[in-house]
């Protein structure tokens, strides 16, 4: 099976916001396994940066609604942040070659996270759900 026949769609929740910043993780995390790019410290510093932005703001949509999930949704966002800060400590130590794997592995880890947390959440923020 080639790459291009990969469906993107696990990780569409149906709520503009976080469908905007699930779009732009793809794109970041793709430009960070795209071989061809050459800077991958560049692309892994701008993983950091988004994955900040996109946690915080899914957590500022929590409180601004009064989810009653919060807590247990931004304990699986401080898990992938502190991944991402351990991924980078590496990177800097010089230990390329595991960090390769961690980010060629993070799409499957934001797939569930998307299809679980990310889902229950839109369907709230729609209305559907308490
Ligand atoms: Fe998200
Ligand atoms: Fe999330």
């Amino acid at each position: 099976m080639s790459a291009a026949v990969v469906t993107h769609k696990p990780i569409l929740v149906g709520f503009k916001p976080i469908d905007d910043l699930h779009r732009e993780f793809e794109s970041i995390l793709e430009a960070l396994n795209d071989p061809a790019e050459a800077d991958y410290g560049a692309h892994l510093l701008a993983l950091h940066e988004h994955l900040l932005r996109h946690c915080d703001t899914e957590e500022q949509f929590m409180l601004q609604e009064g989810y009653a999930h919060y807590e247990r949704h931004k304990r699986a966002h401080e898990h992938l942040l502190d991944s991402v800060s351990e991924a980078r400590r590496r990177f800097d130590a010089g230990d390329v070659e595991s960090v390769r794997r961690y980010s060629a592995d993070l799409m499957n880890w934001f797939a569930i996270h998307a299809s679980s947390e990310d889902a229950e959440l839109a369907a709230f923020l729609r209305g559907e759900k308490t």
